[in-house]
């Protein structure tokens, strides 16, 4: 596929967590111009049906779409499990999800091949990480966890302390309980509990998450065109307020200064 725009670069997320991604996405490509949405008007994602959220998939997609993007990042695991396969189907632009990418690196780091994937109940239930893994290697043996207090935790800024570790502690037991050497965590969000998910599995558990990896696919999608030019710019749109997510997500890059801009409609 043509790259039209190599330098223009948009994520979506229903939020905040597709910050991980563009954190990952800065670090190894900084000169280039991000547009970032986060969907927080419709957040969260991992609640909805399948319908809803690649409807939603598509809005942002045409959204950043209208930016001028070069390539996609659906920069959450939700939307990707739902609607990937659609927008690779629809758009004339490259699109990049984060199941494939956080698969490759759990088969990478995992010794015995018993694997854990936290996700939002939708992902879960669309076992798109289930059937990846064993796709890939079919010896693994994957549990597959929801976690939907995880979400609303990072949104409300609670990424430490005592209800996060309890909260953490009530989803992880049972995967420490199988004796999963490896973590996947299959939602854009949780890498910002990533602290408390590592203390409580102990450190012989690999943690393993989507950021690099999308990162690599970038840069080796863009070739040539992965070099830094100029200096590159972020631009933030939201579908709600702006006050929280400026705050939370100037903290969560920490402490670059985020000025979204609220868009009413798609
Ligand atoms: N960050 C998203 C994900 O990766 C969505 C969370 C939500 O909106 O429920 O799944």
């Amino acid at each position: 596929m043509a790259l039209s725009n190599p330098t223009s670069i948009g994520l979506f997320d229903s939020g905040l967590g597709g910050l991980t991604v563009l954190r990952g996405m800065l670090r190894a490509l900084p000169g280039h111009n991000y547009f970032y949405l986060g969907d927080n008007a419709r957040f969260p994602y991992g609640t909805k049906g399948t319908d809803t959220i690649v409807r939603y998939a598509r809005e942002c997609a045409h959204f950043l779409l209208s930016q001028e993007v070069g390539v996609l990042i659906v920069a959450c695991n939700t939307a990707s499990a739902a609607a990937l396969h659609v927008l690779e189907n629809e758009l004339s632009i490259p699109v990049i999800g984060t199941v494939g990418p956080a698969v490759r690196q759990a088969l990478a780091r995992s010794r015995s091949g018993n694997i854990g994937v936290l996700g939002t109940n939708a992902t879960v239930a669309s076992e798109v990480y289930q059937q990846a893994i064993r796709a890939a290697d079919a010896t693994t043996t994957v549990s597959a966890q929801a976690c939907p207090l995880f979400v609303p935790l990072v949104e409300s800024g609670m990424l430490r302390g005592e209800i996060v570790d309890k909260v953490v502690e009530l989803y992880l037991a049972p995967l420490k309980e199988r004796g999963v050497d490896t973590v996947i965590l299959g939602c854009t969000h949780y890498p910002l509990l990533l602290e408390s998910i590592q203390a409580f599995m102990g450190p012989d558990v690999a943690i393993v998450e989507c950021s690099d990896a999308i990162a690599q696919d970038v840069v080796s999608l863009l070739g040539e065109h992965a070099t830094p030019t100029t200096a590159g710019s972020v631009n933030y749109f939201v579908t709600d307020e702006v006050g929280r997510f400026n705050f939370l997500a100037s903290a969560f890059l920490e402490g670059q200064a985020v000025n979204a801009v609220r868009i009413d409609s798609f």
